[in-house]
């Protein structure tokens, strides 16, 4: 069995080299996958892509003609991935549902406390040997109320973390299961969270239903000043609307690990060029504002657990055994 990697990174080859002890045949290629990289799956059984590949109806359909046979994603997230095109075309589709849960709440977690204590802005400071403080007042977490959108795996481990430092914790997650509740936290209406949080995290995926959660509308609702920390998919915030936003102190704080048009700048070292994309560049000029490159998942534990159940999961699949395999089902 034959697997072709893209947006592979030298640390995919090492920790897929690490966890595989069956000796599959992995190729790795540094090409994200779309319409003009497809024909590279030629010759390979299955195709093992990451969250900025492009799995649309057309690079599907290529690749079952060149006799794909399984897509394994080494991610958790599949908004990148057109799923009835893949259901039509009998391609099944495997992902790595959890990975490290901790790895990106304590991402979610040191957003909040670099943006709270101006971390950033005070290690540039004593670089320049200025040791003067104004300019870097932050707020006690303890006793602030966080609000967490969507508490499944990540979002239930970063309420955890804020309970530790003494906030009080709001949830809103419509399909919250009946196990998941406790007393972390209270439940809440959208509204309800919007308008009460000192700090807001989301931890939802990205769907039709949460495209721009985060819009002009939602910002109206929220306290002056409010920090949102979006460690999740870009495409959950209206990033023109925060940037009005921002520029009105109704967001007084913004830590971001993704971006909706991430795809073409995360991942890659661009500092050569010039960035073309004027929204993302304005977001770089604030001062209260955090952005990291997607790296929210980039921990030791989390990589070994993605190489190791990515290739568990081909091998289950291969197998037989299609309920151990992880894959994505769409109605
Ligand atoms: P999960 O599936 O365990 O939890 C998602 C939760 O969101 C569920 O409880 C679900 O009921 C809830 N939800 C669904 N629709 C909602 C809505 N409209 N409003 C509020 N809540 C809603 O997923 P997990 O593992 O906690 O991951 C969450 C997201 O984190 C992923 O979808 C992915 O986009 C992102 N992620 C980001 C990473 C990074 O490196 N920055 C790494 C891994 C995941």
């Amino acid at each position: 069995m034959k697997i072709c990697m893209y947006s592979s990174k030298p640390y995919d080859e090492k920790f897929f080299g690490l966890n595989n002890p069956k000796n599959l045949e992995i190729s790795y290629f540094s090409s994200h996958l779309n319409e003009k990289t497809a024909s590279m799956a030629q010759g390979f059984d299955v195709v093992c892509c990451f969250v900025n590949d492009n799995l649309n109806a057309e690079v599907l359909e290529q690749l079952k003609n060149q006799g794909v046979q399984l897509i394994a994603l080494r991610c958790a997230g599949f908004n990148n991935v057109d799923l009835k095109a893949a259901k039509a075309l009998n391609l099944p589709v495997c992902r790595v549902p959890e990975y490290s849960p901790y790895a990106v709440a304590e991402h979610a977690c040191a957003l909040v406390l670099d943006l709270n204590r101006n971390i950033h802005r005070a290690h540039n400071r004593i670089r320049e040997n200025d040791y003067s403080l104004d300019g870097l007042l932050g707020f006690d977490l303890h006793g602030k109320t966080v609000g967490v959108i969507g508490a499944g795996k990540i979002g239930r481990a970063f309420v955890k973390i804020m309970k530790g430092f003494g906030c009080n914790v709001l949830v809103y997650d419509p399909f919250l299961k009946e196990q998941d509740v406790n007393d972390d936290f209270t439940q809440a209406s959208l509204q309800t969270l919007l308008t009460q949080s000192d700090i807001i995290s989301l931890h939802c995926p990205l769907t039709t239903d949460t495209h721009h959660l985060i819009n002009t509308h939602a910002i109206e609702s929220m306290k002056p000043n409010v920090m949102l920390i979006n460690t999740s998919r870009g495409g959950l915030v209206d990033t023109v609307a925060i940037i009005k936003a921002l520029k009105l102190k109704q967001i007084g704080y913004l830590g971001i690990d993704v971006y909706e048009e991430e795809s073409d700048i995360f991942f890659e070292d661009l500092s050569d060029t010039f960035i073309q994309d004027d929204v993302f560049a304005r977001l770089q000029t604030f001062p209260n504002v955090i952005i990291t490159g997607h790296q929210a998942f980039f921990t030791k534990e989390a990589l070994n657990k993605i190489a190791d159940t990515t290739l568990t999961n081909v091998q289950n699949y291969f197998a037989g055994n299609l309920e151990s395999a992880n894959t994505v089902t769409v109605d």
